[in-house]
């Protein structure tokens, strides 16, 4: 080892070559063994028969003519349902949702927002922005006290928690360009729902009963969310029971009659504005009225022989994740294989540099600009790699965002849709925090976002997941603020390959990028890749968090050898929601086993 390292120093003096000597692993325990393919199936080999790579055994479902994989079984339901009735992808995921509003109150919402990456069957790819917006009188400095301190919980809970709702107009935006089937079409699986009823899931009740005390404290007097209209009552939800939302069927009526006005005038807008004048939150009618989702340019870029088309800022996640792959791309992890110890370490050491570039860089690209280009570019990139070391863990304190001349609760939610002809939706949207603000909009029956905490509140100030920002990402009025969600589309060879994303916070684009890496290198299932076990490091703070199982004794050994600080979860990283293109054109949706998601296809 003491050799190579030596000659990995020489390596550092020159430039040509510098990628092909990073590219060596002094590592004792990475070689060729993790991966074998036996039909197309990872299998993982290893010295040590306890490690089990894998978060369960579940298999994806095939299909040839459609596929939906969401979080929850009845919305995906409604998407096959929408897709066997003549819809398409748009139609399907418009349907999807909406009934994700009803059925995932969690994270699904028409009060929050979110981003669509679309990529017709001609092979045209657009990006759909429908971020929540800070209302107009948002300020700067709105969550600090008179001396600057951040005053604990504002951003997070209550009704000054919230930005102006996106996910309605993105949905009459989305399904205005593309849709084929009707507007009441569309919109009447989810009335179904919410005016007959649901039976809900054993995490569905435990949900609910978890924030009863919230609700009752957040929304006195209010009892759509509650078993019982007592507050002191301890009846709870169970698996099973029936649940119907008649002030949220109502809302989703006057959407569905009147498009976008039935959500940003009239009836439900008067509600919102109302329910905000009560908890003295900021969101006004006008707010609501000036509100619009926008197209973006896709972000696109090449990794090998993929052209991965993902999500521009306003999220910071299509930016981290084409980092993260290029800065990885030149490293033999097949070679190495799924998760060996000098495979985590490169990909830990991407990681730690890309959440740093998120902090300094990214935030609303219609307030400040984001040099998204050069962030991406090769030649940026291996600047970024020059204090790397094999022997040692690189310091997070000594990184800083890069030098260019001139950013959950876990309950944000992933959907994946492709239809009979090709054409493919990633959508992941989101409350922020389980429940976002807890606020239900007194009779209009859903839940308010909390995503002003994705605000850098204060310079440095870690928000809820842990995420630092800086100026790029301060509060400003009708500014969007950034996010980590990363909605992804990848062909190979000109053709659709794959429709990815999950929920999860600062972890999502973590988890995309080896939820990708998983299929494209280690030649896993979309399932498998699913089913992996992941890890996460985000710069700040300086550890590596991975699932129970993650990491071999040998890995773990060699990179706390190294100096990685590594901490076990006790819970789950990722819901990932994907699918992927076989070889024979089928579809092979990938629902993740860590909850109650599901993929239905035909
Ligand atoms: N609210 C989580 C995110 O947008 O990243």
């Amino acid at each position: 080892m003491k050799q190579r390292i030596t000659s990995y120093s020489t390596c550092l003096l020159l430039t040509v070559g510098f990628l092909a000597c990073k590219t060596q692993s002094p590592s004792t325990t990475s070689t060729d063994k993790g991966v074998t393919q036996s039909q197309g199936v990872y299998q993982y080999r290893d010295e040590d028969p306890t490690v089990k790579p894998f978060f369960s055994d579940r298999v994806g479902v095939i299909g040839r003519n459609g596929m939906v994989a969401s979080a929850h079984p009845e919305a995906s339901q409604v998407g096959l349902t929408i897709l066997k009735a003549g819809g398409n992808a748009v139609d399907a995921a418009v349907a999807v949702q909406f009934a994700l509003a009803v059925v995932y109150p969690g994270a699904g919402n028409i009060g929050g927002g979110g981003f669509m990456v679309y990529r017709d069957n001609a092979g045209k790819a657009y990006t759909l922005d429908y971020r929540e917006k800070a209302p107009g009188r948002a300020s700067q400095n709105m969550y600090l006290d008179s001396i600057g301190n951040v005053r604990p919980g504002l951003s997070i809970s209550g009704h000054l928690a919230s930005g102006v709702p996106g996910s309605v107009d993105g949905m009459v935006e989305a399904h205005k360009r593309f849709g084929k089937l009707t507007w009441a079409q569309v919109l009447q699986p989810a009335i179904d729902l919410a005016t007959k009823g649901f039976a809900l899931t054993e995490r569905d009740a435990l949900g609910l009963n978890r924030i009863k005390n919230d609700l009752n404290t957040i929304n006195p007097g209010k009892t759509y969310f509650l078993r019982s209209t007592v507050p002191t009552d301890t009846v709870t939800w169970h698996k099973g029971e029936l649940m119907v939302q008649t002030d949220l069927g109502k809302t989703l009526q006057r959407i569905q009659t009147q498009g976008r006005a039935g959500f940003y005038e009239g009836e439900t807008a008067r509600l919102l504005a109302q329910e905000m004048v009560q908890g003295k939150g900021l969101i006004t009618e006008e707010d609501l009225k000036n509100y619009h989702a926008v197209w973006r340019d896709p972000l696109q870029a090449k990794y090998k022989e993929y052209n991965v088309i993902t999500m521009p800022p306003t999220s910071s996640g299509g930016v981290a994740l084409l980092q993260m792959m290029r800065f990885t791309e030149p490293f033999p992890l097949r070679k190495w294989g799924w998760n060996r110890d000098s495979t985590v370490q490169v990909m830990i050491e991407a990681e730690r540099r890309v959440y740093a570039d998120r902090a300094k860089f990214l935030g609303d690209p219609d307030f400040v600009k984001v040099p998204v280009a050069q962030l991406i570019s090769p030649d940026y990139l291996r600047t970024r790699w020059t204090d790397f070391s094999w022997a040692k863990a690189t310091d997070s304190r000594n990184v800083k965002g890069g030098n260019i001349p001139g950013y959950e609760s876990l309950e944000t939610t992933h959907f994946s849709v492709v239809d009979k002809d090709g054409n493919a939706v990633s959508i992941t949207t989101t409350l922020n925090g389980g429940y976002g603000s807890r606020v239900v909009v007194g009779g209009a029956g859903f839940f308010m976002n909390n995503e002003m905490d994705d605000f850098s509140v204060k310079p440095g100030t870690p928000n809820m997941y842990g995420l630092v920002g800086n100026h790029a990402n301060a509060i400003a009025p009708n500014k969007r603020m950034l996010s980590s969600m990363t909605p992804t589309i990848l062909e190979k060879d000109g053709k659709l390959f794959m429709v990815v994303g999950t929920p999860g916070g600062s972890t999502i684009m973590t988890s995309v990028y080896q939820t990708i890496l998983n299929v494209v290198e280690h030649g896993m299932t979309m399932q498998q890749a699913v089913n992996a076990l992941k890890f996460h490091h985000q710069w700040l703070p300086d550890k590596t968090i991975f699932e129970n199982g993650a990491f071999s004794e040998a890995t773990t050994q060699a990179l706390q050898n190294r100096g990685y600080i590594l901490e076990k979860l006790t819970n789950t990283l990722g819901r990932m929601d994907c699918v992927l293109i076989r070889p024979d054109g089928t579809y092979e949706g990938a629902s993740d086993p860590r909850a109650d998601n599901t993929a239905r296809g035909y």
